[in-house]
């Protein structure tokens, strides 16, 4: 309960699959499927209460003419009543930094925004677990920033499934998960993961730039912040430098 874990692996490797899978859109042919005790194939219902998803393209949840009531869709289909419903919906835009957006036109909504409308709708359903498929691909940087501090929010709060191409969207999981020809074949901590460079090559994972530059400079320990972006890398390069980075720089101007 509570766990975060990332799921990454090269292209065909299974990852839409499995989502697919828990929430019985995908029907096992071989093997078995739980998700909470259910079985997403056999009872739905009871698994779409528990699971919620949030996939790639923000355009496609979008269902309703207003904000509010795209949020209250997935409720609505519950047969949530009326008050505990708005008391959800407001809770859920909260969550997400949506407040006032609530009789807005999804259609003017930047891609960022869209999204978080989409994940309030699932966070309103108050899901256990949390399904992400490349949430942030379609998004800007911008857009990819808001969703992921929200997204992180719910570290601890809910199980997350976060799937990802982008390493530093999942630094700070529970554990990652490598799936490749269908297989798990691995499951290790993001810093495994980081610091492995045969794990990442024989699963075309790609370390985003701040990160390989510090695993060029050997800042990749077993201890240690990992450096999501350069500035996070720029810190951890000067405190290591005792500040003499800065005092040169001044210097020179
Ligand atoms: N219903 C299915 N039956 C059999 N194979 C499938 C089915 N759906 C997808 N696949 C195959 O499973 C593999 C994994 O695809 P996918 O899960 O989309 O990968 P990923 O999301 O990791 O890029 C692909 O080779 C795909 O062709
Ligand atoms: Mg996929």
């Amino acid at each position: 309960m509570g766990e975060y874990v990332g799921i990454v692996g090269p292209n065909g490797g299974g990852k839409s699959t499995l989502v697919r899978l828990l929430n019985g859109l995908l029907v096992a042919e071989r093997g078995r499927v739980r998700v909470a005790g259910f079985d997403p194939a056999a009872e739905p219902f009871e698994v779409r209460k528990r699971l919620g998803m949030l996939f790639q393209n923000p355009e496609n949840g979008i269902v309703a003419p207003f904000v509010e009531d795209d949020v209250a869709f997935g409720l609505e289909n519950l047969g949530v009543r009326r008050g505990e419903m708005r008391a959800r919906v407001a809770q859920a835009m909260g969550a997400v930094g949506l407040e006032g957006y609530e009789r807005r036109e999804p259609h003017t909504l930047s891609g960022g925004e869209k999204q978080r409308v989409a994940l309030a709708g699932v966070l309103a359903v108050e899901p256990e677990i949390l399904v992400l498929d490349e949430p942030t691909s379609m998004l800007d940087p911008e857009g990819r920033g808001e969703v992921l501090e929200h997204v992180h929010a719910l570290r601890g709060k809910r199980t997350i499934l976060h799937v990802t191409h982008h390493l530093e969207e999942i630094l700070d999981a529970d554990r990652v998960l490598v799936l490749n020809g269908g297989r798990i074949v691995a499951d290790v901590s993001p810093r495994r993961l980081v610091s492995d460079r045969g794990l990442l090559r024989e699963n075309r994972l790609v370390l985003p730039t701040a990160l390989r530059l510090a695993s060029e400079l050997g800042l990749l320990g077993p201890e240690g912040p990992l450096p999501r972006g350069p500035e996070e890398l720029a810190a951890i390069v000067q405190e290591r430098a005792g500040g003499r980075l800065r005092e040169r720089e001044t210097r020179a101007r």
